[in-house]
């Protein structure tokens, strides 16, 4: 008998299986075999919401959640974080290793000169109503970019298929500017391609009329370290997403806009704009108390946002940078004055047994949106700061999808629970 293998006895017939182990998983599929008679389907796996089953082999990001560990392929998020550039990483994500100065040129080049957008684009965010949520907007402009550029959906062709993945990283941050400007009403900005990936895009953002704005160069690298922590976080709920989309051989856009969408939910991405109006409605530090108190009655369905993770059942590693970054943007910008009640509730939270218990720490999401609000964003375009680096994830996890001889359409299977066959009945002869 080879030592890695599971040895199942089913009881119902008595039979005993031996189903090989790898990489510490069994294929459900080698479970199919196990059946009561010939004609029974086979044994198959339940597991909603994916919380024990592995989807893919990836080799892009590790975490060890019970140990608060992250890295980008194999490289300690904290190291990333003091000592790298978000396009450094990002090149790291999509090809495995840091790039040596001439490929980190050459790479640097090719993202500044795609992030101009065709200008019916432009004319197509145009149309959104004053009030739509930049989320909407990025998610149905990121769509509308397969229909500007259709040789996309020839993913298997390398060439193709890595400049579509450039222009999304490129594009992202000028899609996000624009999604803001046409938010608060003023002109969009073009691209300035003499500026760094997130220096370009504060001056999107910020530039009035014909001044040269510069970012505080502060602020310019604590939204770089961000962007870092948010490049990539293996098989989240938005990454499933864009590989489940993605393979059923749809253009990367089409597959990255599905991203998007799952990245707004309140429990993904969006938890930082949650946390935000959390913190808004406790109000004062005084009040942290009653509202735990609320959050573990349960009422209403009351969570403390920004707690929390399906993985991290300690510390979220990118919390804790997240933290340092805090202080030095304050150091700027003055402190936000929700931060003592974030503060108060991350204390009393850490030593309560409701949150202890449950394992229940800070994420990546709580003290973000505080950074963010101090240097001048509204709360909803918290999860806008978040899609943009995610975008690199996206794509380097989609292309290993599209690489890996082992994925398939992704199609789970489901326990039918509805009424047995019955006979259809004319509608004169129907009863309430
Ligand atoms: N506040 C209060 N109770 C919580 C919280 C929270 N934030 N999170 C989980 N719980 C409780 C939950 O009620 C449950 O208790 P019980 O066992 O008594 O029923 C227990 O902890 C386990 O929770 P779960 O919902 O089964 O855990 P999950 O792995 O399905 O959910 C989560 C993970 C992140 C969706 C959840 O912790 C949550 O809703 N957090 C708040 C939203 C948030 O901050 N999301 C950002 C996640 S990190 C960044 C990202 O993914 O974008």
């Amino acid at each position: 008998m080879p030592k890695d293998s599971l040895t199942i006895t089913d009881n119902r017939t008595g039979k005993t299986y031996e189903i090989p182990i790898e990489n510490g998983c069994i294929r459900t599929d080698a479970l199919r075999q196990i059946k009561v008679d010939e004609k029974d389907f086979g044994l198959m796996g339940y597991d909603p919401a994916f919380l024990n089953t592995a989807n893919t082999k990836s080799a892009i990001t590790f975490i060890d959640g019970d140990r608060g560990i992250l890295e980008y392929r194999g490289y300690p998020i904290e190291q990333l974080a003091e000592k790298s550039t978000f396009l450094e990483v990002a090149y790291l994500l999509l090809n495995g290793e840091l790039p040596t100065k001439e490929e980190l040129d050459e790479f640097t080049h090719t993202i500044t000169h795609h992030t101009y957008v065709h200008e019916n684009v432009k004319r197509f965010m145009e149309g959104f109503r004053y009030d739509a949520h930049p989320m909407s907007m990025v998610a149905s402009t990121v769509a509308a970019l397969s229909a500007f550029y259709p040789e996309a959906k020839n993913i298997k062709d390398a060439k193709i298929r890595r400049i579509q993945m450039m222009r999304l990283i490129a594009k992202m941050p000028t899609i996000a500017a624009f999604a803001y400007r046409h938010s608060v009403g003023q002109p969009y900005v073009y691209p300035d391609n003499e500026l760094s990936y997130v220096g370009n895009f504060l001056a999107m953002l910020k530039k009035i009329g014909t001044n040269t704005y510069k970012p505080h160069p502060v602020l310019e690298r604590a939204l770089d370290v961000l962007f870092i922590l948010h490049a990539d976080h293996e098989q989240n709920c938005s990454t499933t997403s864009v590989r489940t989309v993605g393979s059923s051989q749809v253009d990367p856009y089409s597959a990255v806009s599905a991203g998007v969408d799952a990245l707004y939910g309140p429990l993904h991405g969006g938890a930082n704009e949650a946390v935000l109006r959390m913190l808004r409605e406790i109000g004062h530090v005084s009040k942290v108390p009653e509202f735990i108190a609320k959050v573990k009655s349960g009422e209403a369905g009351s969570r403390l946002m920004g707690f929390g993770h399906r993985v991290y059942k300690s510390y979220d590693p990118r919390a804790k940078v997240i933290k340092r970054i805090a202080d030095e943007v304050f150091e700027v910008t003055g402190k936000n004055p929700l931060l003592d009640i974030a503060l108060e509730l991350e204390r009393i939270a850490l030593s309560d047994d409701y949150f202890v218990k449950r394992k229940l720490y800070p994420n990546v999401d709580f003290y973000s949106g505080l950074i963010y609000e101090a240097m001048g964003f509204s709360a909803d375009f918290f999860t806008v700061l978040f899609a943009i680096p995610r975008t690199v994830g996206w794509v380097a996890q989609w292309e290993e999808m599209v690489l890996d001889p082992e994925q398939k359409i992704a199609r789970p299977r489901q326990i039918y629970i509805g009424p047995k066959r019955r006979d259809f009945v004319p509608l004169e002869q129907r009863k309430k």
